[in-house]
């Protein structure tokens, strides 16, 4: 499986980077630690992540530089919120964000989506997992690099409680298209109910719940995106 966050554990054990890696958001890292971990890490410590480990667990897959994570925080204080994300950059601007905040109920991963689920968190645990605008890979020779394949839309279910949700959202039509397909092939069922959002709505925010920084630039030029949240059953 995929491993990235291997020259943050380095640092953190008193090692240096290599030259090509000297970066200042490497530095950074080492500071937040108590907001940011890194995959190894979450081996580790993901059965004591939170401070309350008893409220129920949403993930971000993909969170980016954490706009949608902090949102999920802030207005969810009854929920954990785990953002993952597989570059140093992005994830170091997130956890300095929850760092700001003090955020108890927020963590961030420097962690390959799909090897946290298949290795780390136990089956029927997360009460929800987000994947909003994953990269939609448009040719057809590179269709093979989407993350939400049918195995993966399968590890997506086994991972959630029951009554627990998947929230999708992307610009590419065809690819939300076939990801729909996957999903309800496998167990789930879409939940039109909750109005385009499984979580509590945003306070003083108008328009979309949760809108996400790739959805921001997408509707500031007028495409349109897709959206669904699915249930588990
Ligand atoms: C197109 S961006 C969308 C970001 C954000 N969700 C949004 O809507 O603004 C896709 C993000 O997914 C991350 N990503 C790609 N593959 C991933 C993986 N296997 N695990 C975790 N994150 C991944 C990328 O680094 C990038 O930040």
């Amino acid at each position: 499986m995929r491993k990235v966050g291997t020259i943050i554990d380095n640092l953190r054990k008193g090692e240096k980077a290599p030259d090509r890696h000297e970066n200042p958001y490497l530095k950074e890292a080492l500071g937040l630690s108590d907001f940011l971990l890194t995959q190894n890490e979450l081996h580790e410590k993901y059965a004591s992540l939170f401070t309350d480990m008893t409220k129920p667990i949403v993930i971000e897959v993909g969170c980016y530089m954490g706009k949608t994570v902090l949102e999920l925080v802030e207005n969810n204080k009854d929920k954990n919120i785990l953002g993952l994300d597989i570059t140093y950059k992005r994830v170091v601007k997130a956890a300095r964000k929850l760092k700001r905040n003090s955020s108890e109920n927020g963590r961030i991963a420097i962690c390959d989506g799909k090897s946290f689920l298949s290795e780390i968190v136990p089956d029927n645990s997360l009460l929800g997992i987000c994947i909003f605008f994953p990269d939609p890979w448009p040719k057809d020779r590179h269709e093979k690099n989407r993350l939400l394949k049918s195995d993966f839309i399968k590890l997506l279910h086994a991972k959630l409680v029951p009554g627990g949700f998947f929230w999708f959202k992307t610009d590419h039509e065809p690819y939300f298209l076939e990801t729909q397909k996957f999903v309800l092939s496998s167990g789930f069922t879409p939940d039109d109910a909750n109005d385009s959002s499984p979580l509590a709505k945003p306070r003083n925010i108008r328009g979309d719940s949760y809108e996400t920084a790739f959805q921001k630039l997408f509707t500031a030029k007028g495409v349109p995106f897709y959206q669904r949240v699915f249930l588990k059953h």
